[in-house]
């Protein structure tokens, strides 16, 4: 049985390999350096990661976001209260923990605005955020190009959230880019933002030629999605750069309160013995280098990608927890090779409330994919393992685990394969597992779950070679079950 046999699994914080445990942090302070522990999606997203992340917040002193942006849609429920998190850390509701939104993240200041005010009026304290000065912000027209892109696309779409998240960070590696720390300086930020504007404007008139031109052959009344119209109806206002620069100032003030360096802020925490969780956003298999490409997101979400998007070093990183969900979904287009079609597809959608965060869309749902899994543990070189959501699968009987993939040509594959043809025509293969009749969304003890349940977890954690530590019995923060020893309250 692979569960529980990390040598370091069983504790909290995770205790530093021991060959950092003799080293210093930069011989600043002479103290050893202490964990920073990532939460990474191990699927295509939406497997939970808020939930584990408000979990391990409990335990941890700075919560850390490092990359995406509001495309994100994380879920926390507190005693039947629901909290979606979109840019603020999962960490939010611990008045007592600092979060950051670190520079690996694309934050547009109207959406981050929106959640600030709403957590206020809910009573929650939001003194504890800071926000990177070196963070890129969505811009108003990051969001028209992200749904012009998709509308150009037509079929051929990729489903994005349509957020502006890829136009954003395609101005970043533009040196484009507009950043948080520019909303402090007006006479920057116009200028800054007037460079950027130009080609956008020039590539929108083009676009909303081209889509007149569309909807007059198409006659007129064609549907329009939303975002359409600003895009035709041009000059639209919110791409007028007086308007723009003096909207943008005013965010400025806002939230200059939380600007810092939160590069220092993370140091500072993991030098002084503290623990540091690093927030992940979408998932392993949405990765810009290593996901479905072209049907990823336009950040890394890997767990490698927090040194970058946080500001620390690989060797501040000490344990690598990956979440995934008991079955599979995904969101937007691309390939999915356990994806269910039929009556097993529609009840995991339904009784797993399989609707979007963000965008309300349905999501695609599949049998859990053992070998994308393991890919997923690998590229992360995960420490541990969460399963949320088992709770769902209740009543689904022989259930299937995806083991191997078969190519088109009869090949079998082990191994989740690069090439992208072999991937979208591969049909998945599968082992049947007994399923489970009872209610276990009461359980909170591993001993407490049927023994088929724990038999298809041990089935997952050997197959992929990593210890499952969590599992999720349920939606609410209480509905868990530790496996093996519940990690001790740490003393911050
Ligand atoms: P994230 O983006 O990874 O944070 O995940 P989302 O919040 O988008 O989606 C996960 C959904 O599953 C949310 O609605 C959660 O409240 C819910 N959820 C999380 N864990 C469990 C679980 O163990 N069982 C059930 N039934 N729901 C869960
Ligand atoms: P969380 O953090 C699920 C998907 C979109 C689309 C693709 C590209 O809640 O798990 P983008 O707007 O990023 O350019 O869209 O990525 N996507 C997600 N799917 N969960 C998410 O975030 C996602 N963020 C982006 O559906 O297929
Ligand atoms: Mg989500």
């Amino acid at each position: 049985m692979a569960r529980i046999t990390g040598s370091r699994a069983g504790s909290w914080p995770p205790a530093a390999s021991p060959g950092r445990a003799t080293r210093v942090a930069g011989d600043r302070h002479n103290l050893p350096v202490m964990p920073g522990v990532v939460i990474v999606g191990a699927q295509w997203g939406d497997e939970g990661k808020g939930k584990v992340t408000d979990l391990l917040a409990d335990r941890t002193d700075v919560i850390v976001r490092f990359q995406g942006g509001n495309n994100a849609g994380h879920t926390i429920v507190r005693d039947g209260e629901t909290f979606k998190f979109h840019l603020i850390p999962s960490g939010i509701l611990h008045s007592d923990k600092t979060c950051a939104i670190g520079n690996g993240v694309v934050l547009d200041p109207r959406i981050l605005l929106e959640e600030i005010d709403g957590l206020r009026r809910r009573g929650v304290d939001v003194g504890n955020l800071r926000i990177s000065a070196n963070a890129h912000l969505i811009m108003p027209y990051h969001v028209l190009l992200d749904t012009a892109g998709e509308m150009k696309l037509g079929k051929l779409s990729l489903g994005t959230t349509r957020r502006g998240i890829g136009p954003c960070y395609a101005d970043k590696a533009l040196r484009l880019g507009i950043r948080v720390q520019d909303l402090l300086d007006e006479k920057i930020l116009r200028a800054k933002i007037r460079t950027a504007l130009e080609p956008k404007q020039q590539a929108l008139r083009e676009l909303s030629v081209r889509r007149r031109k569309l909807r007059k052959e198409a006659g007129e009344g064609a549907d329009r999605e939303g975002g359409e119209q600003a895009i035709e109806d041009a000059p639209d206002p919110r791409l007028d750069l007086h308007t723009m620069t003096e909207e943008h100032v005013s965010y400025g003030h806002r939230l200059e309160p939380h600007i810092a360096d939160t590069a220092r802020l993370c140091w500072d925490a993991l030098d002084a013995g503290k623990t540091v969780l690093f927030e992940g956003a979408q998932a392993t298999l949405l990765d810009l280098d290593h996901g479905t490409y072209p049907f990823v997101t336009s950040s890394n979400p890997i767990a490698g990608a927090a040194t970058v998007g946080a500001g620390v070093g690989p060797t501040d990183i000490d344990e690598v927890w990956g979440v995934a969900k008991a079955y599979a979904t995904r969101v937007g287009a691309g390939p999915f090779p356990t994806e269910l079609n039929e009556d097993v597809g529609r009840q995991l959608l339904e009784r797993g409330h399989e609707y979007g965060t963000t965008t309300g869309r349905e999501r695609r749902c599949g049998w859990i994919d053992l070998i994308a899994l393991r890919y997923a543990v690998r590229l992360n070189r995960m420490t541990a393992l969460t399963i949320t959501k088992l709770d769902v699968l209740r009543g689904i009987d022989p259930l299937r685990v995806a083991v191997r993939y078969r190519s088109k040509e009869g090949a079998i594959l082990d191994s989740f394969p690069y090439h992208q043809s072999i991937l979208h025509s591969a049909v998945a293969e599968y082992e049947e597992l007994p399923g489970f009749d009872a209610d276990i969304e009461g359980c909170r003890k591993e001993a407490e779950l049927p023994p088929q349940a724990r038999a298809y977890l041990d089935f997952i954690a050997d197959f992929v070679g990593v210890p499952i530590r969590l599992v999720g019995v349920g939606p609410d923060r209480e509905q868990i079950v530790w496996l093996g020893e519940e990690p001790t309250l740490r003393a911050a």
